[in-house]
Protein backbone atom coordinates (compact mmCIF):
# COMPACT_ATOMS: atom_id res chain seq x y z
CA UNK A 1 0.00 0.00 0.00
CA UNK A 2 1.48 3.67 -0.92
CA UNK A 3 2.06 6.05 1.21
CA UNK A 4 -1.13 7.65 -0.27
CA UNK A 5 -3.39 5.45 0.98
CA UNK A 6 -2.11 4.83 4.17
CA UNK A 7 -2.60 8.08 5.28
CA UNK A 8 -6.12 8.67 2.75
CA UNK A 9 -7.02 5.53 5.35
CA UNK A 10 -6.08 7.81 8.84
CA UNK A 11 -3.07 5.26 9.45
CA UNK A 12 -0.27 7.78 8.81
CA UNK A 13 -0.16 11.25 10.61
CA UNK A 14 -0.77 14.38 7.88
CA UNK A 15 2.28 16.30 7.37
CA UNK A 16 0.78 19.08 9.64
CA UNK A 17 2.77 20.92 12.48
CA UNK A 18 0.83 20.20 15.95
CA UNK A 19 -1.62 23.06 16.12
CA UNK A 20 -1.25 26.27 18.11
CA UNK A 21 -4.02 26.15 20.77
CA UNK A 22 -3.72 30.02 20.63
CA UNK A 23 -5.33 29.74 17.58
CA UNK A 24 -7.61 27.46 18.05
CA UNK A 25 -10.79 28.12 15.85
CA UNK A 26 -9.41 30.80 13.83
CA UNK A 27 -7.19 28.69 11.45
CA UNK A 28 -9.00 27.00 8.89
CA UNK A 29 -7.63 22.76 8.98
CA UNK A 30 -9.84 21.67 6.90
CA UNK A 31 -7.56 21.37 3.99
CA UNK A 32 -5.88 18.28 6.67
CA UNK A 33 -8.71 16.28 6.69
CA UNK A 34 -10.81 14.24 4.34
CA UNK A 35 -14.50 15.61 4.40
CA UNK A 36 -16.10 12.79 1.48
CA UNK A 37 -19.41 12.48 1.65
CA UNK A 38 -21.51 10.92 -1.18
CA UNK A 39 -24.93 9.84 -0.55
CA UNK A 40 -25.97 5.72 -0.81
CA UNK A 41 -26.47 4.46 -3.92
CA UNK A 42 -28.60 1.59 -5.34
CA UNK A 43 -27.06 2.03 -8.60
CA UNK A 44 -23.70 2.35 -7.35
CA UNK A 45 -24.30 -0.15 -4.67
CA UNK A 46 -25.41 -3.20 -6.80
CA UNK A 47 -22.36 -2.27 -9.31
CA UNK A 48 -20.02 -2.77 -6.44
CA UNK A 49 -17.18 -5.87 -6.21
CA UNK A 50 -15.04 -4.70 -8.69
CA UNK A 51 -12.87 -2.14 -5.94
CA UNK A 52 -10.91 -4.14 -4.19
CA UNK A 53 -11.44 -4.51 -0.05
CA UNK A 54 -8.06 -3.03 2.07
CA UNK A 55 -6.45 -4.93 4.47
CA UNK A 56 -4.92 -3.35 7.46
CA UNK A 57 -2.87 -4.61 10.37
CA UNK A 58 -0.87 -1.76 11.40
CA UNK A 59 -3.54 0.54 13.23
CA UNK A 60 -1.92 2.92 15.50
CA UNK A 61 -3.16 6.75 17.43
CA UNK A 62 -1.29 8.82 15.73
CA UNK A 63 1.01 10.34 19.20
CA UNK A 64 -0.06 14.33 18.57
CA UNK A 65 -3.60 12.87 19.73
CA UNK A 66 -2.68 10.70 22.89
CA UNK A 67 -3.04 13.03 25.41
CA UNK A 68 -6.06 14.35 24.10
CA UNK A 69 -9.13 13.23 26.30
CA UNK A 70 -6.65 13.59 29.53
CA UNK A 71 -9.21 15.14 32.29
CA UNK A 72 -12.47 14.43 29.60
CA UNK A 73 -14.84 11.74 29.97
CA UNK A 74 -17.09 10.07 26.87
CA UNK A 75 -20.73 8.91 26.57
CA UNK A 76 -21.54 6.33 23.89
CA UNK A 77 -25.71 5.43 23.66
CA UNK A 78 -26.03 2.39 21.90
CA UNK A 79 -28.98 1.82 19.01
CA UNK A 80 -29.51 -0.99 16.88
CA UNK A 81 -28.06 -4.53 16.61
CA UNK A 82 -25.10 -6.24 17.90
CA UNK A 83 -22.79 -5.09 15.43
CA UNK A 84 -23.30 -1.81 16.91
CA UNK A 85 -22.74 -2.96 20.27
CA UNK A 86 -19.22 -4.37 19.15
CA UNK A 87 -18.53 -0.75 17.10
CA UNK A 88 -19.09 0.86 19.98
CA UNK A 89 -16.58 -1.27 22.07
CA UNK A 90 -13.86 -0.32 19.66
CA UNK A 91 -14.73 3.74 19.80
CA UNK A 92 -15.01 3.29 23.79
CA UNK A 93 -11.30 1.16 23.16
CA UNK A 94 -10.00 4.09 21.07
CA UNK A 95 -11.97 6.69 23.45
CA UNK A 96 -9.17 4.88 26.05
CA UNK A 97 -6.43 5.43 24.32
CA UNK A 98 -6.69 8.57 24.06
CA UNK A 99 -6.75 9.11 27.51
CA UNK A 100 -10.89 9.59 28.00
CA UNK A 101 -12.63 8.14 30.63
CA UNK A 102 -16.12 6.88 30.72
CA UNK A 103 -19.13 8.63 32.29
CA UNK A 104 -22.83 6.74 32.34
CA UNK A 105 -24.37 10.07 32.68
CA UNK A 106 -24.77 13.04 29.75
CA UNK A 107 -24.47 15.53 32.07
CA UNK A 108 -20.84 14.49 32.84
CA UNK A 109 -19.46 14.17 29.14
CA UNK A 110 -17.45 16.34 27.17
CA UNK A 111 -18.25 14.24 24.21
CA UNK A 112 -21.17 12.66 23.11
CA UNK A 113 -21.88 9.65 20.99
CA UNK A 114 -25.29 8.73 19.40
CA UNK A 115 -24.26 5.15 17.53
CA UNK A 116 -27.09 5.07 15.60
CA UNK A 117 -29.61 2.63 13.97
CA UNK A 118 -31.25 2.82 10.34
CA UNK A 119 -33.41 -0.44 10.36
CA UNK A 120 -36.39 1.15 10.85
CA UNK A 121 -38.08 4.37 10.90
CA UNK A 122 -39.07 3.88 15.12
CA UNK A 123 -34.80 3.36 15.32
CA UNK A 124 -34.59 6.61 13.68
CA UNK A 125 -36.93 8.13 15.58
CA UNK A 126 -35.21 7.33 18.44
CA UNK A 127 -32.40 9.05 17.93
CA UNK A 128 -33.99 12.44 16.47
CA UNK A 129 -35.97 12.73 19.59
CA UNK A 130 -32.74 12.26 21.96
CA UNK A 131 -31.04 14.47 19.75
CA UNK A 132 -34.06 17.12 21.00
CA UNK A 133 -33.47 16.16 24.47
CA UNK A 134 -29.49 16.93 23.92
CA UNK A 135 -29.92 21.09 22.90
CA UNK A 136 -30.43 22.27 26.50
CA UNK A 137 -27.53 20.39 27.52
CA UNK A 138 -25.45 21.98 23.99
CA UNK A 139 -27.07 25.43 25.30
CA UNK A 140 -26.36 24.92 28.58
CA UNK A 141 -22.53 23.71 28.22
CA UNK A 142 -21.46 25.14 24.38
CA UNK A 143 -17.65 22.95 24.82
CA UNK A 144 -19.91 19.54 25.18
CA UNK A 145 -19.25 17.77 21.64
CA UNK A 146 -22.14 16.09 20.08
CA UNK A 147 -21.72 13.18 17.09
CA UNK A 148 -23.60 11.02 15.41
CA UNK A 149 -22.26 7.95 13.92
CA UNK A 150 -23.45 4.33 12.79
CA UNK A 151 -25.97 3.43 10.25
CA UNK A 152 -28.28 6.94 10.44
CA UNK A 153 -24.61 8.58 9.19
CA UNK A 154 -24.74 6.72 6.22
CA UNK A 155 -28.13 8.16 4.85
CA UNK A 156 -28.03 11.13 2.79
CA UNK A 157 -31.73 12.31 4.06
CA UNK A 158 -30.25 12.02 7.62
CA UNK A 159 -27.10 13.95 6.92
CA UNK A 160 -29.31 16.83 5.28
CA UNK A 161 -32.22 16.69 8.14
CA UNK A 162 -29.25 16.78 10.86
CA UNK A 163 -27.70 19.74 8.96
CA UNK A 164 -31.14 21.54 8.67
CA UNK A 165 -32.09 20.98 11.70
CA UNK A 166 -29.93 20.19 14.65
CA UNK A 167 -26.96 22.52 14.92
CA UNK A 168 -26.28 21.25 18.82
CA UNK A 169 -24.45 18.12 16.37
CA UNK A 170 -20.38 18.64 16.22
CA UNK A 171 -19.94 15.62 14.36
CA UNK A 172 -21.17 13.42 11.73
CA UNK A 173 -19.20 10.05 10.68
CA UNK A 174 -20.18 7.37 8.90
CA UNK A 175 -19.31 2.89 10.14
CA UNK A 176 -16.23 2.87 7.76
CA UNK A 177 -14.90 6.34 9.75
CA UNK A 178 -14.82 4.46 13.32
CA UNK A 179 -10.69 3.99 13.12
CA UNK A 180 -10.62 7.90 11.99
CA UNK A 181 -12.08 8.81 15.27
CA UNK A 182 -9.39 10.35 16.92
CA UNK A 183 -8.76 12.93 13.54
CA UNK A 184 -12.57 13.55 13.54
CA UNK A 185 -12.55 14.58 17.42
CA UNK A 186 -9.74 16.86 16.81
CA UNK A 187 -11.42 18.15 13.93
CA UNK A 188 -14.55 18.72 15.84
CA UNK A 189 -12.44 20.42 18.54
CA UNK A 190 -10.53 22.71 16.14
CA UNK A 191 -13.65 23.98 13.65
CA UNK A 192 -16.86 26.23 14.09
CA UNK A 193 -18.35 23.95 11.42
CA UNK A 194 -19.83 20.91 11.80
CA UNK A 195 -17.38 17.74 10.93
CA UNK A 196 -18.57 15.23 8.55
CA UNK A 197 -16.82 12.47 7.33
CA UNK A 198 -19.25 9.79 5.95
CA UNK A 199 -17.33 6.98 3.60
CA UNK A 200 -19.70 5.93 1.09
CA UNK A 201 -17.65 2.92 -0.05
CA UNK A 202 -16.98 -0.64 -0.02
CA UNK A 203 -15.21 -0.90 3.47
CA UNK A 204 -11.92 -1.55 4.56
CA UNK A 205 -10.65 -4.17 7.09
CA UNK A 206 -8.83 -2.34 9.92
CA UNK A 207 -7.42 -4.92 12.53
CA UNK A 208 -5.82 -4.10 15.87
CA UNK A 209 -8.59 -1.39 16.64
CA UNK A 210 -8.40 -1.33 20.58
CA UNK A 211 -11.03 -2.40 22.26
CA UNK A 212 -12.78 -1.95 25.87
CA UNK A 213 -15.14 -4.65 25.81
CA UNK A 214 -18.63 -4.74 27.93
CA UNK A 215 -17.95 -7.63 30.60
CA UNK A 216 -15.68 -10.53 31.05
CA UNK A 217 -17.94 -12.97 30.69
CA UNK A 218 -19.45 -12.74 27.12
CA UNK A 219 -17.27 -10.77 24.23
CA UNK A 220 -18.50 -10.33 20.07
CA UNK A 221 -16.05 -11.13 17.57
CA UNK A 222 -16.59 -10.11 14.07
CA UNK A 223 -16.03 -12.34 11.56
CA UNK A 224 -17.31 -10.09 8.64
CA UNK A 225 -18.72 -7.15 7.41
CA UNK A 226 -21.40 -5.99 4.89
CA UNK A 227 -24.23 -7.55 3.09
CA UNK A 228 -24.63 -8.07 -0.11
CA UNK A 229 -27.52 -9.83 -0.06
CA UNK A 230 -30.11 -6.73 -0.92
CA UNK A 231 -33.11 -7.82 0.54
CA UNK A 232 -35.26 -5.61 -1.13
CA UNK A 233 -36.03 -3.70 2.31
CA UNK A 234 -33.45 -3.48 3.75
CA UNK A 235 -30.91 -0.63 4.14
CA UNK A 236 -28.08 -2.36 5.61
CA UNK A 237 -26.11 -3.31 2.25
CA UNK A 238 -25.98 0.53 1.85
CA UNK A 239 -25.08 1.37 5.52
CA UNK A 240 -22.86 -1.20 6.06
CA UNK A 241 -20.79 -1.82 2.48
CA UNK A 242 -20.04 -5.02 0.65
CA UNK A 243 -19.19 -8.21 2.59
CA UNK A 244 -15.97 -8.74 3.11
CA UNK A 245 -14.74 -11.60 6.00
CA UNK A 246 -11.84 -11.19 8.24
CA UNK A 247 -8.83 -13.75 7.76
CA UNK A 248 -9.52 -16.89 9.76
CA UNK A 249 -6.18 -16.39 11.50
CA UNK A 250 -7.24 -13.08 12.82
CA UNK A 251 -10.33 -14.28 14.42
CA UNK A 252 -8.61 -17.68 15.73
CA UNK A 253 -6.27 -15.44 17.30
CA UNK A 254 -8.92 -13.30 18.66
CA UNK A 255 -10.61 -15.85 20.04
CA UNK A 256 -7.37 -17.88 21.87
CA UNK A 257 -7.45 -14.52 23.22
CA UNK A 258 -10.56 -14.15 24.82
CA UNK A 259 -10.30 -18.18 25.94
CA UNK A 260 -7.51 -17.05 27.40
CA UNK A 261 -8.62 -13.96 29.07
CA UNK A 262 -11.12 -16.29 30.86
CA UNK A 263 -14.23 -15.52 28.36
CA UNK A 264 -17.02 -18.10 28.21
CA UNK A 265 -18.94 -17.25 25.82
CA UNK A 266 -18.20 -15.75 22.00
CA UNK A 267 -21.01 -14.41 19.47
CA UNK A 268 -19.44 -14.33 16.10
CA UNK A 269 -21.22 -11.63 14.30
CA UNK A 270 -22.11 -10.70 10.89
CA UNK A 271 -24.91 -9.62 9.02
CA UNK A 272 -24.60 -12.71 7.24
CA UNK A 273 -22.53 -15.23 8.77
CA UNK A 274 -23.06 -18.17 6.20
CA UNK A 275 -21.44 -16.04 3.67
CA UNK A 276 -17.97 -16.42 5.52
CA UNK A 277 -15.04 -16.92 3.73
CA UNK A 278 -17.02 -16.40 -0.35
CA UNK A 279 -14.96 -13.32 -0.81
CA UNK A 280 -11.33 -14.82 -0.44
CA UNK A 281 -9.73 -15.38 -3.63
CA UNK A 282 -6.76 -17.32 -1.87
CA UNK A 283 -8.08 -19.79 0.08
CA UNK A 284 -11.20 -22.29 -0.30
CA UNK A 285 -12.02 -21.62 3.74
CA UNK A 286 -15.94 -21.00 4.47
CA UNK A 287 -17.77 -21.13 8.01
CA UNK A 288 -18.08 -24.24 8.13
CA UNK A 289 -14.15 -24.64 8.70
CA UNK A 290 -13.69 -21.76 10.99
CA UNK A 291 -16.21 -23.38 13.26
CA UNK A 292 -13.72 -26.40 12.76
CA UNK A 293 -11.29 -24.69 13.56
CA UNK A 294 -13.14 -22.54 16.38
CA UNK A 295 -13.84 -25.94 18.28
CA UNK A 296 -10.74 -27.07 19.38
CA UNK A 297 -10.27 -23.95 21.32
CA UNK A 298 -11.02 -23.95 25.01
CA UNK A 299 -13.67 -21.67 25.42
CA UNK A 300 -17.28 -23.81 26.24
CA UNK A 301 -19.44 -21.59 24.48
CA UNK A 302 -19.76 -20.78 20.77
CA UNK A 303 -22.70 -18.64 18.94
CA UNK A 304 -23.05 -16.94 16.09
CA UNK A 305 -25.36 -14.28 14.66
CA UNK A 306 -27.27 -14.02 11.68
CA UNK A 307 -27.31 -16.75 9.40
CA UNK A 308 -29.30 -16.46 6.31
CA UNK A 309 -30.93 -19.57 4.90
CA UNK A 310 -28.93 -18.30 1.43
CA UNK A 311 -25.84 -19.68 2.44
CA UNK A 312 -26.40 -22.43 5.10
CA UNK A 313 -24.49 -25.79 3.10
CA UNK A 314 -24.52 -29.21 4.41
CA UNK A 315 -20.84 -28.88 5.72
CA UNK A 316 -22.11 -25.88 8.05
CA UNK A 317 -25.24 -28.39 9.32
CA UNK A 318 -22.51 -31.44 10.07
CA UNK A 319 -19.92 -29.13 11.67
CA UNK A 320 -23.01 -27.49 13.46
CA UNK A 321 -23.95 -31.02 14.82
CA UNK A 322 -20.82 -32.12 16.10
CA UNK A 323 -21.78 -29.48 19.15
CA UNK A 324 -19.42 -29.35 21.78
CA UNK A 325 -18.89 -25.61 22.08
CA UNK A 326 -21.27 -25.01 18.95
CA UNK A 327 -24.11 -24.32 21.56
CA UNK A 328 -27.85 -25.42 19.45
CA UNK A 329 -29.51 -22.69 18.93
CA UNK A 330 -29.87 -20.91 15.15
CA UNK A 331 -30.98 -17.95 14.89
CA UNK A 332 -32.42 -18.27 10.86
CA UNK A 333 -34.75 -15.45 9.39
CA UNK A 334 -37.19 -16.29 7.56
CA UNK A 335 -39.33 -12.70 7.27
CA UNK A 336 -42.49 -14.32 5.75
CA UNK A 337 -44.10 -18.01 5.31
CA UNK A 338 -45.19 -16.88 1.70
CA UNK A 339 -43.23 -17.99 -1.14
CA UNK A 340 -44.57 -14.56 -3.41
CA UNK A 341 -44.00 -12.17 -0.14
CA UNK A 342 -40.35 -14.17 -0.10
CA UNK A 343 -39.72 -13.12 -3.66
CA UNK A 344 -40.73 -9.97 -3.68
CA UNK A 345 -38.30 -9.36 -0.84
CA UNK A 346 -35.39 -11.07 -2.80
CA UNK A 347 -35.08 -13.75 0.23
CA UNK A 348 -33.85 -15.90 -2.90
CA UNK A 349 -36.00 -19.34 -0.80
CA UNK A 350 -39.38 -20.25 -0.83
CA UNK A 351 -41.66 -21.11 2.08
CA UNK A 352 -40.86 -25.23 0.75
CA UNK A 353 -37.19 -24.65 0.45
CA UNK A 354 -37.08 -23.15 3.91
CA UNK A 355 -38.92 -25.96 6.08
CA UNK A 356 -36.42 -28.53 4.08
CA UNK A 357 -33.64 -26.59 5.62
CA UNK A 358 -35.26 -26.22 9.11
CA UNK A 359 -36.23 -30.06 8.98
CA UNK A 360 -32.43 -30.90 7.79
CA UNK A 361 -31.19 -28.86 10.37
CA UNK A 362 -33.49 -30.65 13.07
CA UNK A 363 -32.59 -34.02 12.25
CA UNK A 364 -28.92 -33.27 12.11
CA UNK A 365 -28.94 -31.07 15.54
CA UNK A 366 -32.06 -33.19 17.21
CA UNK A 367 -32.29 -30.62 20.16
CA UNK A 368 -31.75 -27.44 18.32
CA UNK A 369 -33.46 -24.37 19.19
CA UNK A 370 -34.53 -22.30 16.38
CA UNK A 371 -35.28 -18.96 15.91
CA UNK A 372 -36.59 -16.18 13.65
CA UNK A 373 -37.12 -12.53 12.39
CA UNK A 374 -40.24 -11.97 10.90
CA UNK A 375 -41.86 -8.93 9.19
CA UNK A 376 -45.51 -8.27 8.56
CA UNK A 377 -47.55 -5.67 5.97
CA UNK A 378 -44.97 -5.50 3.23
CA UNK A 379 -46.42 -4.14 0.51
CA UNK A 380 -49.47 -5.89 -0.75
CA UNK A 381 -49.54 -8.58 1.42
CA UNK A 382 -52.38 -10.04 1.42
CA UNK A 383 -54.55 -12.02 4.58
CA UNK A 384 -53.69 -15.22 3.25
CA UNK A 385 -49.94 -14.40 2.53
CA UNK A 386 -50.17 -13.32 6.42
CA UNK A 387 -51.71 -16.65 7.27
CA UNK A 388 -48.81 -18.29 5.69
CA UNK A 389 -46.57 -16.82 8.03
CA UNK A 390 -48.33 -18.30 10.93
CA UNK A 391 -49.06 -21.71 9.35
CA UNK A 392 -45.23 -21.73 8.66
CA UNK A 393 -44.44 -20.42 11.70
CA UNK A 394 -46.11 -23.50 13.77
CA UNK A 395 -45.07 -26.12 10.79
CA UNK A 396 -41.10 -25.10 11.75
CA UNK A 397 -41.79 -24.79 15.54
CA UNK A 398 -39.71 -21.88 15.93
CA UNK A 399 -39.00 -21.07 19.77
CA UNK A 400 -39.39 -17.60 19.39
CA UNK A 401 -39.24 -14.83 16.99
CA UNK A 402 -38.18 -10.74 16.68
CA UNK A 403 -41.57 -9.60 14.87
CA UNK A 404 -41.48 -6.06 13.05
CA UNK A 405 -43.99 -4.15 11.25
CA UNK A 406 -42.64 -3.45 7.77
CA UNK A 407 -41.15 0.39 7.13
CA UNK A 408 -40.29 1.54 4.17
CA UNK A 409 -36.58 2.28 3.93
CA UNK A 410 -35.17 5.21 1.93
CA UNK A 411 -33.64 4.50 -1.64
CA UNK A 412 -34.16 0.45 -1.16
CA UNK A 413 -36.53 -1.09 -4.19
CA UNK A 414 -39.22 -1.73 -1.85
CA UNK A 415 -39.79 1.89 -0.84
CA UNK A 416 -40.79 2.72 -4.54
CA UNK A 417 -43.44 0.00 -3.92
CA UNK A 418 -46.70 1.71 -2.52
CA UNK A 419 -46.77 1.10 1.53
CA UNK A 420 -50.24 -0.37 1.31
CA UNK A 421 -51.64 -2.01 3.90
CA UNK A 422 -52.99 0.05 6.68
CA UNK A 423 -51.76 0.28 9.75
CA UNK A 424 -54.72 -1.09 11.81
CA UNK A 425 -54.19 -4.35 9.36
CA UNK A 426 -50.39 -4.38 10.64
CA UNK A 427 -51.05 -4.11 13.67
CA UNK A 428 -53.70 -6.55 14.09
CA UNK A 429 -51.46 -8.77 11.82
CA UNK A 430 -48.00 -8.06 14.40
CA UNK A 431 -50.82 -8.89 17.13
CA UNK A 432 -52.03 -12.35 16.24
CA UNK A 433 -48.17 -13.17 15.47
CA UNK A 434 -47.17 -11.89 18.66
CA UNK A 435 -49.78 -14.23 20.54
CA UNK A 436 -48.31 -17.10 18.32
CA UNK A 437 -44.80 -16.35 19.60
CA UNK A 438 -45.71 -16.33 23.13
CA UNK A 439 -47.37 -19.71 22.38
CA UNK A 440 -44.40 -21.51 21.40
CA UNK A 441 -42.25 -19.54 23.76
CA UNK A 442 -44.21 -21.01 26.38
CA UNK A 443 -44.30 -24.48 25.16
CA UNK A 444 -40.11 -24.40 24.50
CA UNK A 445 -40.04 -23.43 27.64
CA UNK A 446 -42.56 -25.94 29.18
CA UNK A 447 -39.91 -28.79 27.84
CA UNK A 448 -37.24 -27.76 30.45
CA UNK A 449 -39.67 -28.78 33.01
CA UNK A 450 -37.81 -30.72 35.79
CA UNK A 451 -34.88 -31.09 33.90
CA UNK A 452 -30.78 -30.03 34.47
CA UNK A 453 -29.35 -27.31 32.43
CA UNK A 454 -26.25 -25.77 32.02
CA UNK A 455 -26.62 -21.90 32.59
CA UNK A 456 -23.80 -19.30 32.08
CA UNK A 457 -24.34 -17.06 35.17
CA UNK A 458 -24.23 -13.53 33.78
CA UNK A 459 -25.22 -11.54 37.02
CA UNK A 460 -28.22 -10.65 39.11
CA UNK A 461 -31.16 -10.73 37.79
CA UNK A 462 -32.77 -7.17 36.28
CA UNK A 463 -35.64 -7.67 38.76
CA UNK A 464 -34.46 -9.31 41.98
CA UNK A 465 -30.42 -8.92 43.24
CA UNK A 466 -31.37 -11.76 45.44
CA UNK A 467 -31.49 -14.01 42.28
CA UNK A 468 -29.06 -14.58 40.06
CA UNK A 469 -29.57 -15.32 36.07
CA UNK A 470 -27.90 -16.48 32.83
CA UNK A 471 -28.84 -18.23 29.88
CA UNK A 472 -28.73 -21.99 28.66
CA UNK A 473 -26.98 -23.21 25.54
CA UNK A 474 -29.87 -22.98 24.09
CA UNK A 475 -30.48 -19.30 24.46
CA UNK A 476 -33.16 -19.29 27.39
CA UNK A 477 -32.59 -16.84 30.28
CA UNK A 478 -32.90 -18.65 33.46
CA UNK A 479 -33.02 -17.09 37.26
CA UNK A 480 -32.25 -18.96 40.63
CA UNK A 481 -30.59 -18.45 44.05
CA UNK A 482 -27.04 -19.17 44.56
CA UNK A 483 -23.95 -17.53 46.10
CA UNK A 484 -23.12 -14.43 43.70
CA UNK A 485 -19.26 -16.35 43.97
CA UNK A 486 -21.12 -18.22 40.70
CA UNK A 487 -21.46 -15.13 38.59
CA UNK A 488 -19.30 -16.03 35.32
CA UNK A 489 -19.14 -19.44 35.87
CA UNK A 490 -21.43 -22.42 34.09
CA UNK A 491 -23.56 -23.85 36.52
CA UNK A 492 -26.43 -26.91 36.35
CA UNK A 493 -29.53 -25.81 37.53
CA UNK A 494 -32.92 -27.89 38.03
CA UNK A 495 -35.91 -26.36 36.55
CA UNK A 496 -38.66 -26.25 38.30
CA UNK A 497 -41.13 -24.01 36.90
CA UNK A 498 -41.10 -22.69 32.85
CA UNK A 499 -42.73 -19.32 32.25
CA UNK A 500 -43.32 -17.66 28.63
CA UNK A 501 -39.94 -16.00 28.54
CA UNK A 502 -37.65 -17.34 31.80
CA UNK A 503 -36.87 -20.35 33.43
CA UNK A 504 -36.97 -20.52 37.51
CA UNK A 505 -34.39 -23.47 39.37
CA UNK A 506 -32.64 -24.47 42.10
CA UNK A 507 -28.92 -24.13 41.97
CA UNK A 508 -27.41 -27.72 41.64
CA UNK A 509 -23.53 -26.85 41.33
CA UNK A 510 -21.01 -25.38 39.31
CA UNK A 511 -20.23 -27.62 35.91
CA UNK A 512 -16.63 -29.22 36.16
CA UNK A 513 -14.88 -28.44 33.08
CA UNK A 514 -15.51 -30.54 29.80
CA UNK A 515 -18.84 -31.47 31.52
CA UNK A 516 -22.06 -30.62 29.46
CA UNK A 517 -25.89 -30.72 29.33
CA UNK A 518 -27.62 -28.96 26.87
N1 LIG B 1 -28.85 -9.81 8.38
C1 LIG B 1 -29.95 -10.27 9.09
C2 LIG B 1 -30.94 -9.20 9.49
C3 LIG B 1 -30.48 -7.90 9.99
S1 LIG B 1 -31.74 -6.74 10.26
C4 LIG B 1 -30.68 -11.27 8.21
O1 LIG B 1 -30.87 -11.09 7.04
O2 LIG B 1 -31.09 -12.23 8.74
C5 LIG B 1 -32.72 -7.53 11.49
C6 LIG B 1 -34.14 -7.72 11.08
O3 LIG B 1 -34.78 -6.48 10.90
C7 LIG B 1 -34.36 -8.43 9.76
O4 LIG B 1 -34.21 -9.80 9.86
C8 LIG B 1 -35.77 -8.03 9.42
O5 LIG B 1 -36.70 -8.91 10.00
C9 LIG B 1 -35.91 -6.66 10.07
N2 LIG B 1 -35.94 -5.59 9.07
C10 LIG B 1 -34.99 -5.24 8.20
N3 LIG B 1 -35.40 -4.22 7.42
C11 LIG B 1 -36.66 -3.93 7.82
C12 LIG B 1 -37.65 -2.98 7.39
N4 LIG B 1 -37.39 -2.15 6.39
N5 LIG B 1 -38.83 -2.97 8.03
C13 LIG B 1 -39.10 -3.83 9.04
N6 LIG B 1 -38.22 -4.73 9.49
C14 LIG B 1 -37.02 -4.79 8.88
FE1 LIG C 1 -30.68 -6.91 5.28
FE2 LIG C 1 -31.15 -9.06 3.84
FE3 LIG C 1 -28.64 -8.30 4.30
FE4 LIG C 1 -30.11 -9.29 6.28
S1 LIG C 1 -29.44 -10.37 4.43
S2 LIG C 1 -28.81 -7.47 6.35
S3 LIG C 1 -32.15 -8.52 5.80
S4 LIG C 1 -30.14 -7.21 3.10
FE1 LIG D 1 -29.35 -1.17 12.61
FE2 LIG D 1 -27.16 -0.89 11.26
FE3 LIG D 1 -27.47 -2.98 12.80
S1 LIG D 1 -29.18 -0.43 10.52
S2 LIG D 1 -29.66 -3.30 12.74
S3 LIG D 1 -27.35 -0.91 13.48
S4 LIG D 1 -26.39 -2.92 10.86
Amino acid sequence: MNEEQRLNAGLIKPDLATPDPEQKKEKDYSQYFQTVYTPPSLKKARKRGKEDVKYFDDFEIDERFLGMGKGRKFYIRTYGCQMNEHDTEVMAGIFTALGYEATNSVDDANIILLNTCAIRENAENKVFGELGHLKPLKQRNPDVLIGVCGCMSQEESVVNKILRTYDQVDMIFGTHNIHRLPHIIHEAYMSKEMVIEVWSKEGDIIENLPKVRHGNIKAWVNIMYGCDKFCTYCIVPYTRGKERSRRPEDIIQEVRHLAAKGYQEITLLGQNVNAYGKDFEDVNYRLADLFADLRNIDIPRIRFTTSHPWDFDDELIEVLAKGGNLVEHIHLPVQSGSSAVLKIMGRSYTREKFIELASKIKESIPNVSLTTDIIVGFPNETDEQFEETLTLYEEVGFETAYTYIYSPRDGTPAEKMADNIPMEVKKERLQRLNKLVNEYSAKAMQQFEGQVVEVLVEGESKRNDEVLSGYTRRSKLVNFKAPKSVIGKLVHVKITEAKTWSLDGEFIGVVKQKEVVS
